[in-house]
């Protein structure tokens, strides 16, 4: 009778690659989980005061360790929930084998899945009726609205992680299309100003060594977009010994660059010059086919952005005459002219294809947030209306503040007579 002791993936209530992958991922969840005080805190008042008792829980998220102590701390506050991938090239299937079998947490995303199993997968989360949805770059909200719209009226609300996320999200309120309110999380201060930052900036140039194990000093590493997440990339690429240069579209951000001590310039004069490129833009076809005509023959080209549409991959498969896998997560392409540009991780976020996404230390903090919106929405959906919400100031000095603790950072407190001083007018006359 061995053959009934055997249970497939999808018969444990999930889809994952292979669950005899669970026993690693449990021991880097525990790993990351060391990682991560503040959610740990939030875990514990959590199981006591179960806030989401009840509420079932629909997650579209990158299904790494990190991830897993975020659904791990919402079913301890009581949610039913669920989880999906929000990016067919980010999951950890060892992560996603043990939250279905260790962690009786229905969990649909195998890395490498192609596009119709990836919305299979969107679907089945929704399937689950979810209250609350949690996404990273609105793809589990987008197909609520438009292809299961009988679902809508019992959503009681949602939180966004990414920038690209919010951006849709907004531009759904715009047009009266957003059913239900939104937290944007990526917009608290102890998300993006860490997550971001630090967090690609380290994990993106972490996936670019992993993937080509390239010596990045002396390189000319061109970086589109000087954003949150840019201006991190840039920081450590120039750490590391590259000469780092950057194209903007928004003059500000570009004379920041320039005064961080950067070489900026237009793609079109980039492009003839740099060896690797990185886009973190947010946008479309940022490298284009007028750039890969002019780039250097081995050329090294990945994107950091949420969606794999900021390197313009069909006009360079239409202007190849061949490709093929050099090493993994490396396609090299032959352009009719004889030059080779290399592709790292299909265009999709690299850091989290090559490498294993954000560390959990930063983590710690945007699903700290994450966590407390949730549990924010329930509190406060009478008084919310269908738009983008903020993360509550209080929230994110409370995440700072525990932060700040667990690495035993003490700061000060305001006197009487300071308070006092700042908050009068008639002060300093
Ligand atoms: N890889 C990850 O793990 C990760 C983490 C967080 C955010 N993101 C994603 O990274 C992207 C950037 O996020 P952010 O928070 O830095 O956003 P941001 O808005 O702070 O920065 C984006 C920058 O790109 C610039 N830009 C837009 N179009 C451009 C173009 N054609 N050429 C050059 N610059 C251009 C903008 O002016 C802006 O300064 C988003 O898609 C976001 O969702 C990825």
């Amino acid at each position: 009778m061995e053959n009934d002791a055997v249970t497939t993936a999808q018969e444990s209530a999930g889809d994952v690659k292979d669950l005899a992958l669970a026993e690693k991922g449990k021991r880097k969840i525990e790993w990351a989980n060391q990682q991560m005080p503040v959610l740990q805190l939030i875990r514990k008042r959590f199981i006591k005061e179960q806030p989401l008792a009840g509420i079932r829980l629909a997650a579209c998220l990158h299904v790494t360790s990190e991830t897993a102590n975020l659904a791990i701390t919402l079913r301890d506050g009581g949610a039913d929930v669920v989880l999906c991938a929000s990016n067919p090239l980010s999951t950890q299937d060892e992560v996603a084998a043990t939250l279905v079998k260790d962690y009786s947490i229905p969990t649909f995303a195998i890395k490498g899945e192609d596009n119709a199993t990836y919305y299979a997968h969107v679907n089945a989360a929704i399937d689950h009726r979810p209250q609350i949805t949690m996404d990273d770059g609105a793809d589990l909200v987008t197909t609520l609205l438009t292809k299961r719209t009988d679902l809508v009226a019992g959503v009681i609300g949602g939180t966004e992680e990414t920038t690209t996320g919010v951006i849709r999200l907004r531009a759904m309120a715009k047009d009266g299309t957003l059913k239900y309110p939104v937290i944007a999380v990526n917009d608290a201060q102890t998300k993006h100003f860490f997550d971001n930052r630090y967090g690609t900036g380290q994990s993106t140039i972490d996936g670019i060594l992993r993937a080509t194990n390239l010596l990045l000093a002396g390189l000319k590493f061109v970086i589109a977009g000087y954003g949150w997440c840019g201006r991190g990339v840039a920081m450590r690429a120039k750490g590391l010994g590259a000469d780092v240069i950057v194209t903007e579209i928004n003059p500000v951000r570009a004379l920041e660059a320039v005064m961080d001590g950067f070489r900026v310039m237009s793609m079109a004069d980039a492009a003839k010059i740099g060896d690797i490129f990185v886009t973190v833009t947010g946008n479309k076809n940022v490298l284009a086919a007028e750039h890969f005509e002019n780039m250097k023959d081995g050329a090294v080209l990945a994107n950091s952005g949420h969606f794999n549409v900021e390197i313009d991959i069909p006009a360079l498969e239409r202007m190849s005459s061949a490709k093929r896998p050099t090493r993994p997560f490396v396609e090299e392409f032959a352009m009719r002219d004889g030059r080779k540009l290399y592709l790292l991780g299909e265009g999709r976020l690299i850091n989290l294809a090559a490498a294993e996404g954000h560390p959990a230390s930063v983590m710690d903090m945007s699903f700290a947030n994450q966590a407390l919106a949730a549990e924010y929405l329930l509190k406060h959906a009478s008084e919310l209306k269908r738009d983008v919400y903020s993360v509550p100031e209080a929230i994110d000095r409370q995440i700072a503040k525990l932060k700040l603790e667990s690495m035993g950072v003490h700061v000060d407190k305001l006197t009487p007579e300071q308070e006092q001083y700042l908050s009068s007018w008639s002060e300093g006359t």
